[in-house]
């Protein structure tokens, strides 16, 4: 496992390093959709990455973000998200970063989650703990719910999906002490596992969003369910991820809005 995670770690730098140098150049912007942005750094980070674990692990899959890797029906998946915050980039705002995670039989067993503008990179290895530069971290011991500051993010289909997040956003502005909306799940989730915010909830995110920072929110001693309260999925698209202490009032409040989605979605199937 510590030859996986260093190969991680070295790439999620070099990728890093490529981040900070171009930030404030111009970029070539595209649209995956209405508001869902890629650069050529997105693309060229993605390139490094798979590249430095091609290298070494040619037979291994890979799960990323920009391309679709032909499968190789390996016990082996490595997930990559080559810049998570990527509206962020390509506005110059200084908050995004890079999350690595590698499967084994369909178990998360390392993650990596490198924040270039600040230099802190936040590792785990399943059964070892969280780390952040070679620290050991743990989630808060804050609660409840209403002295705790949260974390969310908010679909790229928003003005026209079935789904937004803003019935939960309003709820949990009003329950909890602040929510913040930064613009990178990854670093909300190893925000979490650093004890820096209390909890987190999103919607429609896809596994290389997620599945990095569900290891180190685990092995930083917190939870991560799905909005019901069930155990978490990476291949799930509704994460709740907290210290442990106010995860019950969290699920609270999202499980009421999972049930008015569900009368949505069966409105949605009679009008078809
Ligand atoms: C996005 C960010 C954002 C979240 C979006 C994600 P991207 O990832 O993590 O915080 O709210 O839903 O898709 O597109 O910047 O890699
Ligand atoms: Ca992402
Ligand atoms: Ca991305």
């Amino acid at each position: 496992m510590r030859e996986y995670l260093e190969i991680a770690v070295s790439a999620a730098r070099a990728a890093g390093a490529l981040q900070r140098e171009r930030l404030w150049l111009e970029h070539d912007i595209a649209f995956k959709g209405e508001s869902n942005l890629v650069t050529e750094v997105d693309t060229a980070c993605e390139e490094l990455i798979v590249d430095a674990i091609r290298d070494r692990y040619p037979d291994h899959d890979i799960l990323a973000e920009e391309n679709d890797y032909a499968t190789l029906y390996s016990s082996h998946k490595w997930i990559i998200d080559p810049l998570d915050g990527t509206t962020n980039y390509a506005h110059g705002f200084p908050w995004f970063g890079i999350s690595i995670a590698l499967e084994i039989d369909g178990v998360v067993r390392a993650g990596v989650i490198y924040h270039p503008m600040m230099d802190e990179l936040f590792t785990a290895v399943k059964g070892e703990g969280g780390f952040l530069n070679g620290g050991r971290i743990h989630v808060s011991f804050r609660a409840p719910l209403k002295n705790s500051l949260l974390a969310t993010g908010f679909p790229y289909d928003r003005s026209w999906g079935n789904e937004n997040n803003f019935a939960n956003f309003e709820k949990f502005q009003l329950a909890a002490r602040a929510v913040r909306r930064a613009g990178a799940a990854a670093l909300d989730l190893a925000y979490v596992a650093a004890g820096r915010l209390d909890g987190y909830w999103e919607c429609k995110l896809k596994p290389w969003d997620v599945a990095a920072g569900m290891l180190l929110v685990e092995e930083a001693g917190g939870e991560v369910t799905n909005h019901g309260g069930e155990p978490y999925s990476i291949y799930d698209h509704r994460i709740v991820a907290s210290n442990g202490l106010i995860h019950e009032e969290m699920v609270g409040i999202l499980k009421e809005q999972v049930e008015v989605q569900v009368q949505v979605e069966k409105k949605l199937d009679l009008n078809l």
